[in-house]
């Protein structure tokens, strides 16, 4: 599902993505209607230009996956339906998971290569532009996690007793084959099958009761999130959990944690439904159909806001940071990016859920957190990175981006004030949701709702490696 924010925006925008396409090659076949070329190994984001690929768009992905812990076996198949965007005579998927046993299009087999983490398919028939197709990717063998100096440990997470996927920015390769950019989302079905005794959760809610088995001494759980999600945002979790099945707002409420985190996490389901009540105050509408979180020991030392139940590693229990990954189900869920160099906004509204928040339960003001930080001289390291294009390695710079897109919201605040920074909140979710957006259609919502030139506020908080000016 690809969606589109205001084409208006793109006037204002100063950190504007240009998707380039590669050159189109003409290939063997062709109609009537316009030769048939292969889509393009990318979709132009500066940051990950091999991720994500041209000439369709994925409206649903059904994981079916076998896992053993014992011996880390994997055995999947995922099945893609897409849509043709051109007459297309071969595409591209993202996959760096085991070996592949074979590829069928509409039910055929198709020939494929694997190059980097390209997958190459090239079916017996071209796909016509505007006609739905099918993809099935059967594989296994080992899984292994992405090791990324700068962006840490992503993709399938083997655990003590199971594993954990993660996959922010581009983990989502190590697991199945996708068409791995934030601004192609697409609706998920996970049937994952594990040993007895072991429980699996996943994005969304259990369908029907959820449980299948045993067969063999194994029991397969299906799992579906029917809302767009990007493919950065899926997870699976496989293990020993203590699950809690609640009620908030009226939708389920399902959180799990590893036996051995008890202690640390006997609050997470509390926590979860008390963030969420107070958030879809302040944001609007809960985007999802349930919520929760999942706690287990990854070694990644970071939490994600993997879509609609985030998941949170051994030491990340504190209440801000539930708040912060609550926070994301709007600013970067809902509302996702279409380029990877825009994460401020992800990252900077949800860091200011932490800094409303404490506001508003008898913490320190916004104004004050924002003074503490103001305090860094010009010059230091701290204002070294541009916050709304820090490079590929600066993505989480925790003073770039979360701090100082925390600051970049405050200071919106402060010009704008908060009658309209409220209203800005929650209009920027409701006209936003399911769909993708850049800075630029921000600001441009900003100066609509405040009839203010905010171009220098924005270029000064964004765009300049210096301290601004108040
Ligand atoms: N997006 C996560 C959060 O802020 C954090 C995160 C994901 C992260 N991947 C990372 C932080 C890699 C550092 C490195 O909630
Ligand atoms: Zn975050």
């Amino acid at each position: 599902m690809l969606r589109r924010s205001s084409p208006l925006a793109a006037f204002v925008a100063t950190g504007l993505t240009l998707i380039v396409p590669l050159p189109a090659v003409p290939a063997h076949a062709s109609t009537g209607s316009g030769a048939y070329v292969p889509g393009s190994a990318g979709l132009g984001d500066p940051y990950f230009p091999q991720a994500g690929n041209g000439g369709y768009d994925v409206g649903h992905y059904t994981i079916r996956l076998r896992f053993t812990p014992k011996t880390r076996h994997l055995g999947a198949t995922t099945t893609i339906t897409a849509t043709a965007t051109e007459n297309l005579s071969r595409f591209d998927l993202d996959f760096s998971g085991p070996k592949i046993g074979k590829v069928e299009v509409n039910g055929e087999r198709a020939s494929y290569a694997r190059k980097g983490q390209e997958l190459v398919v090239t079916p017996r028939h071209g796909l016509p532009s505007g006609k739905t197709f099918t993809v099935e990717v059967s594989y296994a063998g080992r899984p292994k996690a992405i090791k990324d100096r700068a962006l840490g440990v992503t993709g399938w997470i083997d655990t003590k007793d199971g594993a954990v996927v993660l996959a922010e920015p581009d983990g989502a390769r190590s697991w199945f084959p996708v068409n791995d950019n934030p601004r192609d989302k697409a609706t998920y079905t996970f049937e994952i099958t594990a040993p007895e005794g072991l429980t699996v959760l996943a994005n969304g809610e259990p369908k029907n009761s959820g449980v299948a088995g045993p067969r063999g001494g194994y029991r397969t759980s299906t799992w579906e999130m029917r809302r767009p999600m990007a493919p950065y945002l899926a997870m699976v979790a496989i293990g020993k959990f203590k699950v809690t099945q609640g009620v908030v707002d009226g939708m389920p409420n399902i959180t799990a944690y590893d036996p051995s985190l008890a202690k640390e996490f006997k609050h997470l389901h509390g926590t979860t439904a008390k963030a969420i009540t107070w958030e879809s105050k302040i944001f609007g509408d809960y985007p999802f159909s349930s919520t929760g979180g999942i706690a287990d020991r990854l070694g990644v030392y970071y939490a994600l806001e993997t879509q609609g139940r985030p998941v949170y590693d051994a030491g990340m229990a504190d209440e801000p940071t539930i708040v912060h990954e609550l926070a994301h189900q709007w600013f970067g869920d809902s509302v996702g990016l279409r380029s990877w160099k825009d994460i401020w906004l992800n990252e900077g509204f949800a860091s200011y859920a932490e800094w409303l928040y404490q506001e508003q339960h008898g913490g320190p003001s916004a104004e004050k957190t924002f003074a503490e930080h103001y305090k860094h001289k010009a010059g230091s390291a701290f204002w070294k990175l541009k916050t709304g294009d820090p490079g590929r390695s600066g993505m989480f710079d925790w003073n770039a981006i979360y701090v100082r897109g925390a600051m970049t919201v405050h200071a919106l605040r402060r010009k704008i004030g908060d009658e309209t920074f409220f209203t800005l909140l929650r209009t920027w979710t409701k006209e936003n949701r399911h769909s993708t957006v850049t800075t630029g259609d921000l600001i441009a919502l900003a100066e609509r709702l405040s009839g203010q030139n905010l171009d220098d506020l924005f270029d000064a908080w964004l765009y300049k490696a210096a301290k601004p000016k108040l």
